[in-house]
């Protein structure tokens, strides 16, 4: 495939044409609103006219403002038609609802986004590098979509390894099962493939989005890295590091800040985040420091100042506009791109069409819930593909597609059989709403019981031993 983007000499990059179109459109609108003269709004249109036809040509595909080029381009006439721009489902890094009760359309999002599907090959060939089956989150295309996967594995196949990089946006205490499901899988490829780890905390980035003070994030990424630690994660291989902390302490993280921040403009990062001219420049600049860790050379403590250890990033699908202003500055930089494994979101309890949030207590099931807690609200609040009648439900069966509960045990209950046991029962009748309720109920609470016991285990002392910049055991 064709990979054209950020390094072409003298000719403009997609991303480039994108933001002088995004430019450009906004003059013409200024000008309009300011009644400029008719000539000047004219010169002004012909310009972003002949814009749109340069983009087309470079790239396949329409301009659509809002709706940045997907990475990797096919430049050929018949390529991809970006005509999902316009399709209702909304995901970006703060806000994700689907037009669908089934949920996001993620094979749309794969072509939006310019990823590739994880498919029937990708996963034998995890499974032959790593020598493990492949996580059940992989075989149920919960992490679907990836970039550049094929190259880590050849790389690794030929000794040379790589690191995993993941983070947490550390917005309050309380932290719902939706967010341990990059942890869970990022602690089983650190297992597999025995790598070191690092985890990012946005503290800065909760300060900069929310209502909170700079205390209160800093005490939630200690918090919720006790959390994460409960995951099980290595100390040998594992930082975990709050930005508050770790940009001030570490020159060389904040080297590459700086080189991020020097190569992309504000009309790239408007175009990608939606940022607007009143958000503040700290929310402006803070890509840059979520795409700092995707560098080996961010942690010379651990690569001993390697600039050339790739990256992997497990991450939510809805991170991905970050990786991509990460992918297209890194060649321009002289550093690698970072690949990435994405996952589908965790739905709420009400329905798939919007994902698990911390501020909903009632759409989300909480680490610290109690067991009854737990069975209240999958009872009360989590939808049902089910008839509204037992005579229905018996003659018609329920629609596991949409049921909330029959998607949490596709996240939760690893057992393969049993799973696919309850989808026929379900959707054949056999298997009421309650009866499917009742098995989700004693899935999740000795799960979250476990976890809480962990998580009780984990000291100050721990945290800190995690959290202190230091060598980690590897083998590169
Ligand atoms: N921005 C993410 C959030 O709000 C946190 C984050 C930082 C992250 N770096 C990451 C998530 C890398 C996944 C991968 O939750």
């Amino acid at each position: 495939m064709t990979d054209c983007q950020g390094d072409g000499e003298g000719t403009m990059s997609p991303m480039e044409l994108f933001e002088k179109l995004n430019a450009q459109g906004e003059k013409v609108r200024s000008l309009k609103s300011a009644k400029a003269e008719k000539a000047e709004i004219d010169a002004a249109v012909q310009l972003l006219l002949k814009l749109k036809v340069d983009y087309k040509q470079t790239t396949g595909q329409d301009y659509k403002a809002g709706c940045p080029p997907s990475e990797n381009l096919i430049v050929s006439n018949n390529g991809p038609a970006a005509d999902d721009c316009d399709g209702e489902d909304l995901v970006d890094p703060w806000n994700v609802s689907a037009s669908s009760t089934k949920g996001v359309d993620y094979d749309k999002l794969i072509v939006r986004f310019g990823s590739s599907k994880i498919d029937t090959e990708l996963l034998e060939r995890i499974e032959k590098v790593s020598g493990q089956r492949a996580h059940h989150f992989l075989r149920r295309g919960i992490f679907f979509s990836h970039r550049d996967m094929h190259q880590i594995l050849d790389a690794y196949e030929k000794h040379k390894s790589f690191y995993l990089y993941t983070g947490r946006g550390p917005s309050s205490e309380a932290m719902h099962v939706g967010h341990l499901i990059p942890f869970i899988f990022t602690k089983w490829l650190q297992d597999v493939f025995d790598i070191p780890l690092v985890v990012q905390m946005t503290d800065d980035e909760k300060y900069l989005w929310k209502d909170l003070t700079l205390e209160e994030c800093h005490r939630f990424t200690v918090e919720n890295a006790k959390d994460i630690i409960a995951c099980g994660f290595d100390v040998n291989k594992t930082f975990i590091f709050s930005d508050l902390d770790y940009m001030g302490a570490s020159p060389q993280f904040y080297r590459n800040v700086v080189k991020v921040q020097k190569h992309v403009t504000f009309n790239q990062v408007k175009g990608i985040f939606g940022f607007t001219d009143s958000d503040c420049i700290g929310k402006i600049s803070f890509p840059a420091i979520q795409a700092a860790p995707s560098f080996s050379s961010s942690f010379p403590q651990i690569f001993g100042g390697k600039k050339d250890v790739p990256c992997l990033i497990p991450c939510a699908i809805d991170q991905d506009p970050y990786f991509r202003m990460t992918r297209d500055v890194a060649p321009r930089i002289g550093l690698l791109k970072p690949a990435l494994l994405h996952s589908t979101f965790f739905p709420a309890l009400q329905g798939a069409q919007t994902k698990m949030s911390a501020s909903d207590p009632n759409s989300s099931i909480f680490l610290t819930d109690t067991p009854k807690q737990i069975k209240n609200k999958i009872n009360k609040h989590a939808f049902s593909g089910g008839k509204d009648t037992v005579e229905e439900h018996r003659k018609y069966g329920g629609n596991t597609e949409v049921d909330v509960s029959f998607l949490y045990l596709t996240f939760f209950l690893e057992d393969d059989e049993k799973l696919e046991k309850i989808k026929e029962d379900y959707t054949s009748g056999a298997l009421l709403t309650g009866e499917l309720k009742k098995i989700l109920i004693e899935t999740l609470q000795p799960m979250i019981a476990q976890h809480q016991e962990r998580r009780k285990q984990v000291t100050d002392e721990m945290v800190q031993q995690f959290m202190t910049p230091r060598p980690l055991n590897h083998k590169f």
